[in-house]
């Protein structure tokens, strides 16, 4: 070590030198003893230091993670899709020549005079909110205000859309994507998806992410908090209205899987229209070919018996795989009254006995998790902040173990805006500790960093968690569930059954 030490000093020297000499060599001076310097920066002693938490996991889903045997060649994805547009409410709101005012919330916005006092009324809380503009003309106006206003962000959005941009970054992957795609979006998606002609459509559906910052000002009113105002004249999404021609296209594109998602988007039409156009939409799903299987991604749900008619009657028992987090799965617990339905909400990081309960729960009662049961759903990729559980029943899949660590890895990545894990900008959330089940009888697990994918069976299903290196400033979270569900299904393989 003492040479090192050596080195570094007389390195030091010399640049001290160089810089009343050279004023341009020092950076490049500076850049070598950086490079060199971690393997010679001591810590505490003079071993070199054991790797953290966070290290030794990364490392390890580097060598667990493989491709499966059988990969996908075909994934077809629909069908909600549209374009983002996340700009200064305030900006904004000012360039479209409105007046600061009071606030006042509409359930509905029929005008700019309703967006200002609903986007002050959210504002002055500091709370999220979603709103629909019903004029169509007006809003087109406001969308291009929004798209020209300067430091403007836009990308590509909808769960559907964002799923297929994943998929494509695998180049042997042909991706189909059927949703409602405006000439925007259509210029912003991979080159490698294919849009059928038939779901593109001459104007964007802009969804526009009005964003103010904490402390923001406007007139008498400021931001206890940063968030945002959503609002959209989103009809095709609402509506599901590609639904039809995702279904047809496939008998064409041939799929080998199917990636559906926007069956929560049809909850804000009311109940008169979604019971009707969901049995429209069961119909239409019930057509796909037999032997492919179908993935469904849910999104943030509000309407208890919508919910509950998704998950008895109609959409989880045709499908076969389902992505969802700790939201999505406490609703679906309190709408079916499946176990913990009498929790209102989780505490801090999610208990795995709880979670584990409900997954056994959707597996065994909605689920396939019987041979005899007609259900279709035999595999459930759990996300949450802390970690991800990839729940499956035997023999239908394979390869979960590099499945559910390729999530995690992603989640880990891409919340800090990076291709790569960087270890010094994530940290470890999840419990190290834990029981198979809330209650008896249960088993007490761990999770092994160096092997950190742990697995326990309940019944006929299998679990498989691995923690999350949680991004400690996170640039950007929107899609973050649907490139975890997007990457798992990458690495996942379905295991070929024997015909009765
Ligand atoms: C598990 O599978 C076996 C047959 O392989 C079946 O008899 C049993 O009922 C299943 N268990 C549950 C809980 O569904």
């Amino acid at each position: 070590m003492w040479r090192k030490a050596v080195l570094v000093a007389v390195l030091a020297l010399g640049m001290g030198y160089l810089y009343h000499t050279d004023p341009e060599l020092p950076s490049r001076v500076l850049n070598y003893v950086s490079d060199s310097l971690p393997q010679m920066e001591p810590s505490g002693g003079s071993e070199p230091h054991p790797p953290t938490l966070e290290e030794a996991i990364a490392r390890a889903w580097q060598t667990l993670i493989a491709a499966p045997a059988r990969r996908w060649a075909r994934v077809a994805v629909g069908v909600n899709a549209c374009v983002d547009v996340v700009v200064s409410g305030v900006g904004l709101l000012q360039a479209l020549a409105l007046e600061p005012g009071s606030g006042r919330d509409h359930e509905v916005l029929h005008g700019k005079e309703d967006l200002k006092e609903a986007f002050i009324h959210y504002m002055g809380k500091g709370a999220a909110a979603e709103r629909f503009f019903s004029d169509k003309e007006v809003f087109q106006r406001i969308a291009r205000a929004a798209a020209e206003y300067p430091g403007a962000q836009i990308y590509v959005g909808g769960n559907a859309a964002l799923i297929g941009q994943k998929l494509a970054s695998n180049p042997e992957l042909v991706v189909l994507l059927c949703g409602p795609v405006g000439p925007k979006l259509h210029d912003m998606l991979d080159e490698q998806i294919v849009v059928p002609p038939e779901s593109l459509q001459e104007m964007d559906e802009f969804h526009l992410i009005l964003e103010y910052k904490s402390g923001e000002q406007w007139g008498s009113s400021r931001a206890p908090q940063a968030n945002r105002f959503i609002l959209s004249h989103d009809v095709s999404n609402g509506e599901m209205s590609t639904l039809e021609t995702f279904i047809a296209s496939l008998d064409e594109f041939q799929p080998d899987l199917v990636v559906l998602s926007g069956l929560h988007m049809m909850e804000g039409m009311g109940r008169d229209l979604w019971e009707e156009r969901l049995k429209e939409a069961v119909i239409a799903i019930s057509d796909v070919r037999n032997e492919v299987p179908i993935h469904l991604e849910l999104a943030s749900m509000t309407d208890r018996d919508y919910m509950n008619r998704i998950l008895q009657e109609q959409v989880l028992p045709i499908v076969n795989s389902i992505g969802l987090n700790e939201q999505e799965l406490l609703f679906l617990t309190q709408s079916g009254g499946g176990p913990h339905a009498d929790l209102a909400s989780w505490d801090g990081v999610p208990d795995v006995g709880r979670v584990s309960d409900i997954l056994l729960w959707l597996l065994e009662q909605h689920g396939r998790a019987d041979p005899e049961s007609e259900a279709d759903l035999t595999r459930i990729h759990f996300h949450t902040l802390a970690y991800h559980i990839l729940a499956t029943v035997d023999g239908h899949w394979g390869n979960q173990v590099s499945a559910v660590a390729a999530g995690a890895r992603v989640a880990s990545s891409q919340a800090c805006g990076l291709q790569k894990v960087d270890i010094t900008k994530v940290i470890l959330k999840a419990p190290l500790n834990f029981y198979s089940s809330f209650s008896e009888p249960r088993e007490s697990l761990t999770v092994e960093p160096s092997r950190p994918v742990t697995v326990w069976r309940r019944g006929n299903v299998s679990f498989h968690l691995t923690p999350v290196l949680v991004c400690k400033q996170p640039l950007r979270t929107v899609g973050l569930g649907d490139a975890i569900s997007a990457e798992g299904l990458v690495f996942s393989e379905v295991t070929p059954r024997p015909e009765l």
